[in-house]
């Protein structure tokens, strides 16, 4: 079966599909549009991005002319790291409707827990403040789910003091080597599902010689083994490439890993 077309399910019983495509670091205008467009092609239907990329205009472009129905495609996009007070959060949303020019998106994500430049810093009450009027957003239907990115286990349990609805997704930087564990694990206990961006470390993990004689074993390429461990362990993948080839390869996973080469896998520390 084509992984395009298997799907996990949100804790508010929505389909996402398993698979996404990643638009970080696709600038707007002819790459965005084209490589958006080149990935529905190639049958994807859940696209990823984020207000910060500052390509939702194009991304949006290339939904809307796809001629794809909307309620077949999964759309994500999210709310700045920087926004922290609670009266911004409505008008950045607007901002991002505006851009994508859809009537909802399918997920909506507070992107960081601290703004870019205070990695780290502590602004969990603020969060809980940011999160509550993503739950009114989540209200009004414009937005099918809610959700966190880059919120590790602290952050994650100071929001779940004052939340009324759990975040559906925690979407956070994970790759063979960098899995962390405490995170996906108390995600995956509070039923949130965890999605993967980065899934090949942006490229980093391409000429690693550990996961390339495993994927010589499997006659697959490096990120064809990169992304199947990220579905093996129950998470959600978001490669991103501007190459139609690739494209297509980073969606052709119908092998298996071995649960002794995942436990290699999963064991493996890289210094990335
Ligand atoms: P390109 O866009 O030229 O294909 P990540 O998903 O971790 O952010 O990694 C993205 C990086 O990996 C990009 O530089 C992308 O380059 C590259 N990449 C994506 N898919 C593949 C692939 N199947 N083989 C080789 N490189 C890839």
């Amino acid at each position: 079966m084509n992984i395009l077309n298997e799907t996990f399910t949100l804790n508010t019983g929505a389909p996402i599909p398993k698979v996404g495509f990643g638009t970080w670091q696709i600038p707007n205008g002819d790459e965005a549009y084209n490589s958006t467009a080149l990935a529905l092609k190639n049958g994807y239907r859940h696209i990823d991005t984020a207000l910060v990329y500052g390509n939702e205009a194009s991304v949006g472009q290339a939904i809307r002319d796809s001629g794809i129905a909307r309620d077949e495609l999964f759309v994500t996009t999210k709310l700045p790291a920087e926004i922290k007070s609670a009266d911004e959060v409505f008008a950045a949303f607007e901002t991002s409707m505006e851009r994508l020019g859809l009537e909802y998106v399918d997920l909506y994500l507070i992107h960081a827990p601290w703004p870019w430049a205070e990695r780290g810093a502590d602004y969990r009450k603020e969060n809980g403040e940011v999160w509550t009027q993503m739950e009114a957003i989540y209200n009004t239907g414009r937005a099918k789910a809610i959700g966190v990115s880059n919120f590790v286990v602290s952050d994650l349990e100071a929001l779940f003091e004052t939340a009324e609805v759990i975040p559906a997704v925690n979407q956070i930087r994970y790759f063979i080597g960098n899995t962390q564990e405490d995170t996906v694990a108390l995600s995956k206990e509070k039923g949130i599902l965890v999605q993967a961006y980065s899934p090949l470390a942006t490229g980093a993990l391409l000429d690693n010689p550990q996961i390339t004689a495993i994927a010589e074993k499997y006659g697959k390429s490096v990120s064809q083994i990169s992304l199947r461990f990220v579905l093996q362990n129950g998470l959600l993948p978001l490669p991103k490439s501007t190459n139609e080839g690739r494209i297509k390869q980073n969606a052709d996973l119908d092998f298996e890993i071995s649960a002794d080469d995942m436990d290699y896998l999963n064991s493996l520390e890289l210094s990335i």
